[in-house]
């Protein structure tokens, strides 16, 4: 391994570190969990969406960790880590890494990878590294590693955007717009249920996320209030599963929230204020809205049918 690098910052930064987050969560990302076992044992493990590619050969890539992460002197002492990316269905796993202080991987199955490394089940793919260079950056030190071995379990993937779990749907790119005489669903790809399933969602996302985003509040406290409103969890932890966001984002957008006076920290969960129920039943509404305007050809009959269609592949 190469000696740390120091870097000197300008100090004077202007950008405020706050919106520069916000912003950043822009970049959607993938989330990982970079595990590392140094050699009394000490065994890490820290969630990361800075992970990148960053040469085909030799095989490296990087991510970054905070300078204030407890995990770091392990990473630091440890010759190999584990990149570990996360497929959709393990968003109980990533928050349960990105805290501090417990016993992360009590009851969590892995395997042992080069140099001792945890290598997490279920993934989308798991990287084994050996330890390249730590490179001063800011906050945050720049982890370079060598990929010696990879799994590539290719299971749809965890993503993370503006602050919330999210998922992977195909891109509406193709023109579902029939040329004069022509069949509207041309081709086989017309024909598939998942396809179909799939490109209705983003359609129907795309049209109907401006007029909740013109609301004035971001994806993640729009979740919040809409959760809370429907009085389904009873408790932070509740909160942390039907929201699907990680828990530092839940307090900052809390925060904002209790700010505009339109929800209260309760200790056990939060609760909204009057004010805060008006605007989640303005969010119902939107939502609402949208709903019967994009049904509005059909009758109460292919609602219902379309409804329990629905629910039964759902499993509800
Ligand atoms: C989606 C997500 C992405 C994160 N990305 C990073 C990251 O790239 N680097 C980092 O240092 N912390 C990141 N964190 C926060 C760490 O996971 C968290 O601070 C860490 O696990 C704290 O534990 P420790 O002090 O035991 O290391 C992220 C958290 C979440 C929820």
């Amino acid at each position: 391994m190469n000696a740390i690098n120091k870097l000197e910052l300008n100090p004077d930064s202007a950008i405020d570190s706050k919106a520069f987050r916000q912003a950043l969560g822009n970049f959607a990302t993938g989330v990982t969990i970079m595990t590392a076992q140094n050699s009394v044992g000490e065994r890490v493990g820290v969630t990361a969406n800075s992970f990148n590619s960053v040469s085909l050969d030799p095989a490296l890539i990087l991510w970054s960790i905070d300078k204030n992460s407890s995990s770091f002197k392990t990473f630091s002492e440890a010759t190999h880590f584990a990149v570990n990316i996360l497929s959709a269905a393990q968003i109980d796993l990533s928050n349960k890494f990105a805290k501090r202080g417990e016993d992360k991987f009590l009851g969590v199955d892995f395997h042992v990878g080069a140099g001792a490394a945890p290598l997490l089940k279920n993934c989308s793919a798991n990287f084994e590294c050996e330890k390249f260079s730590i490179v001063d950056g800011g906050d945050h030190w720049i982890i370079l590693g060598k990929v010696v071995q990879l799994h590539d379990h290719g299971r749809s993937p965890l993503l993370y955007h503006q602050g919330a779990y999210s998922t992977v749907l195909p891109h509406p790119s193709l023109n579902m717009q029939a040329k004069p005489g022509e069949d509207v669903f041309p081709g086989r790809l017309y024909d598939n249920m998942y396809y179909l399933l799939t490109q209705a969602v983003r359609a129907y996302q795309n049209d109907y996320q401006p007029k909740q985003l013109a609301s004035g509040f971001r994806t993640s406290e729009a979740r919040l209030l809409l959760v809370l409103e429907s009085k389904t969890a009873t408790s932070k932890c509740d909160l942390l599963r039907e929201v699907a966001m990680p828990s530092r984002e839940i307090e900052q957008a809390t925060e904002i929230l209790a700010q505009k006076g339109l929800l209260i920290d309760t200790g056990d969960c939060y609760t909204l204020t009057e004010r805060g129920k008006e605007c989640a039943f303005m969010l119902y509404k939107i939502a609402e809205s949208h709903q019967e305007e994009v049904f509005a050809q059909y009758t109460e009959q292919e609602h219902e049918l379309f409804k329990r269609m629905l629910k039964d592949l759902i499993g509800l």
